[in-house]
């Protein structure tokens, strides 16, 4: 589907950085390439950008310096890429769930919340054990836990879409569709 003439993409869907958020699995990196693709700007994997930055990987952070060092790292990174030029930026599944971070992206950025339901996020995740968070006894119940807890505030993004287990073009056609839809509304 992609088209790589920015000439066929309006300018004003070019014009912002894209954020896309939600849980671990609901698919931001996959559907960020491709919707990078589609509106031909720069895709940017915050989660990747930490590790570049830090040398190692994210579980390695987690073990060696803990949690705490890894959010302020990724707040960090958040910040120089929120200040860059217009991109699709996938986040890291905590990321909106810092106030500071939050409104930086809502000042920054066009956020997009990829809802996923629990059966989706698990089967994605099980693919890889790469995810620290998920390393406990019952990683569904965690993830249960994680959706509880953050939901309500991954619903403040300025645009819900649902992550089906469709093809990934059919989500960032919805998306797209979404961008369309919040620019026309804004202009006029
Ligand atoms: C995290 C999600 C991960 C990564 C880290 C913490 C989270 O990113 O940033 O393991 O707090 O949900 P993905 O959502 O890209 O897997």
């Amino acid at each position: 589907m992609a088209d790589h003439n920015a000439k066929h993409v309006p300018d004003l869907l070019r014009s912002r950085t894209v954020a896309l958020i939600g849980l671990m699995g609901a698919g931001k990196t996959t559907v960020g390439r491709r919707l990078a693709d589609a509106l031909v700007l720069p895709f940017i994997d915050a989660d990747e950008e930490i590790e570049a930055a830090a040398g190692c990987s994210i579980s390695d952070i987690f073990e060696r310096h803990g949690e705490a060092e890894f959010r302020r790292g990724e707040t960090l990174v958040m910040e120089r890429l929120l200040h860059g030029t217009p991109h699709i930026l996938a986040t890291g599944g905590g990321v909106f769930m810092n106030p500071e971070t939050r409104a930086l992206i809502k000042s920054q950025a066009i956020s997009v919340w990829l809802r996923a339901d629990l059966d989706l996020l698990m089967k994605r995740v099980s693919r890889r054990n790469t995810r620290p968070l998920l390393q406990t006894g019952d990683p569904r119940q965690t993830m249960a836990r994680l959706m509880k807890e953050r939901y309500p505030t991954y619903g403040k993004a300025d645009i819900i879409i649902d992550s089906v287990e469709s093809a990934h073009d059919v989500v960032v056609r919805a998306i797209i569709t979404a961008l369309t839809k919040y620019y026309e509304e804004r202009k006029s």
